[in-house]
């Protein structure tokens, strides 16, 4: 761990000298390096060796390490593509703020990806290293995933039910990798394209890219407190015929509202009523802050609601593990897309999945997460109100990892949030939450990013970027 920080240090700093540097500026000497990080030759060597490979610096053996000159573009013709291409189903700017990479240094309030501190490192290590050495390791899985993991997601759903009855099995689940892909597989699977989705306004912008991939309409709802309405569900899918109804009924991204069981219910009164599927992205479902997740599918017993859970942001991004259920034809039509689309999930990821959810540490890990979230919010949320005004901030999420702001109506969010980064900290301009115009200026900002002391730094940043809007 320690080796690997200074690693990071050391070539973090190369990097800065680097982009502050003109091009052919020799960088320090291998001997200082040494010195200064205390790290031997070989480390050195490797972190510029990375650096040489990204096209950052000219090692020139004998003289020293420089930064690289700029290469002269080869500009070649692809005009043609245009033509050939015709219109696109999602615009290039359709990947969300949420998926930069920034400078190292830049306070990260875009992104929706826990800090390490936040995660079950250890847990996911000791998960990996034994999965290495198991079967798992060269073995082909199933299509629909490893048993013992399916088993885990369909248990710990019917525990999260309580009283209700929903009696999900195994044989239920799908395994996917990620729930982003299987947002995509959804929509193609139970919808042909040109139908319509219904949608809650704001709402993932994931989700609102992955429906315009499979050729679908958006119609918007508007959310409101915490849920759409029913009767506006009703109009939205009598009127535009859709089947679909996307929500998250918990901790929502980027709002962190929650349905609550009333207006759940009213809701899937309607999608019953209308023959529609109720497609519950329960992304933030271990993120509960003052509640618990309540999975809608508890409340379904004739297939109406597709649930999706992912584990990438709370065992590991880089684990790429989540899971969808789903019964009956719904269920078979979304396995043969899978499989079309993917085959099966790498056994190796699937098996150090189930061995960190099923460690007894887990459940403490996740007791210990949501008091750090806790912490993190009302710290963040002290921050916003103080320096902003209270009424900044449109509510205090009881779950999930996001702080919803509304400004004046006049300040363009997209503008507002390149000013930040200009200063220092990313933020996301709240524009990419609505799958039609925005009613107003939004901005998301993240608090389970790393360097939480710097929250009140971070939001004199943006109380100065607003000041200049
Ligand atoms: C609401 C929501 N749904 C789905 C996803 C996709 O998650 P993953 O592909 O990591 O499972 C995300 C990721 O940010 C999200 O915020």
């Amino acid at each position: 761990m320690q080796n690997d920080s200074t690693n990071q240090r050391l070539e973090q700093h190369l990097r800065r000298l680097v982009d502050s540097s003109s091009a052919g500026t020799r960088l320090p000497t291998t001997r200082s390096l040494v010195t200064e990080f205390a790290v031997s030759p070989v480390t050195v060597q490797r972190v510029v060796q990375r650096l040489a490979q990204a096209g950052l610096v000219e090692t020139r053996p004998g003289t020293g390490t420089f930064v690289a000159r700029p290469r002269l573009l080869a500009r070649s013709d692809f005009s043609w593509q245009t033509t050939a291409l015709g219109p696109a189903r999602n615009s290039s700017t359709a990947v969300g703020t949420a998926m930069a990479l920034n400078a190292p240094d830049a306070i990260a309030m875009h992104s929706g990806y826990p800090a390490e501190e936040l995660l079950p490192t250890r847990l996911v290590r000791s998960a990996l290293t034994r999965a290495a050495r198991g079967s798992s390791a060269v073995d082909r899985p199933p299509v629909a995933g490893l048993g013992a993991l399916r088993a885990w997601f369909a248990n710990d759903l019917n525990a999260a039910a309580e009283d209700r009855s929903s009696g999900i099995s195994a044989d239920d689940v799908i395994i996917v990798p990620g729930t982003q892909s299987a947002l995509t597989s959804i929509f193609r699977a139970l919808a042909q394209p040109g139908d319509a989705v219904v949608m809650e306004s704001p709402t993932y912008w994931g989700a609102i890219a992955a429906a315009h991939q499979a050729g679908l309409v958006i119609v918007p709802i508007a959310r409101g407190a915490a849920a759409p309405t029913a009767e506006a569900l009703d109009k939205a899918l009598a009127a535009s015929g859709a089947r679909l109804f996307y929500a998250q009924p918990n901790f929502a991204n980027p709002t962190g509202a929650l349905w609550s069981a009333e207006q759940t219910r009213a809701l899937l009164d309607v999608a019953r009523a209308r023959n529609a599927f109720v497609i519950d992205d329960d992304w933030a479902h271990d993120f509960g802050i003052d509640a618990d997740a309540r999975p809608i599918i508890a409340d379904d017993t004739d297939g109406h609601v597709v649930y999706l859970r992912s584990l990438t942001k709370s065992v590991s991004s880089s684990l790429r593990v989540g899971a969808v259920v789903a019964r009956g034809p719904a269920l078979a039509r979304i396995q043969v897309d899978r499989t079309v689309t993917d085959l099966y999930i790498s056994g190796t990821l699937q098996a150090a999945a189930v061995d960190v959810v099923t460690d007894p540490g887990w459940r403490s890990h996740l007791v210990r997460l949501r008091s750090q979230l806790r912490q993190r919010r009302d710290t963040l949320a002290h921050a916003v109100g103080s320096q902003l005004g209270a009424d900044t901030l449109t509510s205090l999420p009881k779950g999930g990892l996001n702080l919803w702001l509304r400004f004046d109506d006049r300040v363009d969010a997209g503008a507002l949030a390149a000013r930040c980064l200009a200063a220092g900290l990313a933020v996301a301009p709240g524009t990419e939450w609505f799958p039609t115009e925005p009613p107003g200026s939004f901005l998301r900002l993240n608090f389970s990013g790393p360097r939480p002391e710097r929250f009140d730094e971070a939001v004199g940043i943006l109380a100065a970027a607003l000041a200049a809007s």
